[in-house]
């Protein structure tokens, strides 16, 4: 088992160019379809790419996540910079088709709960993509990476729950409900952010999301659900 300590040096590295990963993902008839890539440090600086398309992504879906807010390039490299790339427990990959092109990424977001927790989030897919099934095989790749190379015991996701196509997508990769939770409605200065509230008080929610979460004895890659 790794320690919490080698996991963030681990992920360091990573961020920093150091120690190069990419994961891999394949069909069901075993050809590779593409890879999930780490966003480093260098590529936020010297290749705005990643900036835009993310900038234009949560335009796209801007109501499917919990803070809401005026997005802007600049924001979001600030966003990388800080919250990904100088976070302990952040990692934050592009997902890349075997053409080079750049068609969505997934967020990991390490020592929720203890520290074999994670909570994966930022699940996009870029809507001028219609390779059907492609975010599920690789969601499957990147869980197979969290359980079987680092060991995390479970992972969990947080969605709205009238977000039916994001739950779908978990589902198939092996994920269940395990809770609807209310949400509050807060006024930011220049947006909206949903703030989880106690399960009493879920009638006088403004929103509600489903918690679900997947166990490593549970999930099988290679199963079609
Ligand atoms: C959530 C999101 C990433 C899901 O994408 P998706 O296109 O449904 O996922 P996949 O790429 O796995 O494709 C699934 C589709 O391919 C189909 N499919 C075909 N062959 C498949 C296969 N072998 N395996 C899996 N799915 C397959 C599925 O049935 C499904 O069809 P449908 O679109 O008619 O339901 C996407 O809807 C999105 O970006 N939403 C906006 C952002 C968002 O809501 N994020 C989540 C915030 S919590």
């Amino acid at each position: 088992m790794l320690t919490k300590e080698k996991i963030i040096s681990y992920l360091y590295e990573i961020k920093n160019g150091k120690l190069k990963i990419e994961i891999d993902f394949f069909n069901d008839k075993d050809q590779k379809l593409g890879k999930l890539k780490p966003v480093v440090d260098s590529k936020i600086k010297d290749n705005s790419k990643i900036v835009k398309l993310m900038t234009k992504w949560r335009k796209d879906y801007k109501d499917k996540f919990f803070t809401q807010f005026e997005i802007t390039e600049e924001r979001t490299k600030s966003w990388l910079d800080n919250q990904i790339i100088k976070s302990d427990d952040r990692i934050f990959f592009m997902i890349e088709i075997n053409d080079k092109k750049l068609i969505g990424h997934i967020g990991v977001v390490f020592f929720k709960d203890n520290d074999l927790v994670c909570e994966l989030d930022n699940f996009v897919k870029d809507k001028d993509c219609q390779i059907s099934g492609i975010m599920t095989y690789a969601t499957k790749a990147l869980i197979n990476f969290l359980f079987n190379s680092l060991k995390m015991e479970k992972l969990k996701i947080r969605v709205f729950s009238d977000n039916l196509k994001a739950q779908e997508l978990y589902i198939r990769c092996g994920f269940s409900k395990i809770k609807e939770v209310g949400l509050k409605k807060e006024i930011t200065e220049d947006g909206i952010r949903y703030t989880e509230i106690e399960e009493s008080d879920i009638r006088a929610s403004d929103k509600t999301m489903v918690l679900m979460a997947l166990k490593r004895k549970d999930f099988n890659i290679n199963k079609n659900i």
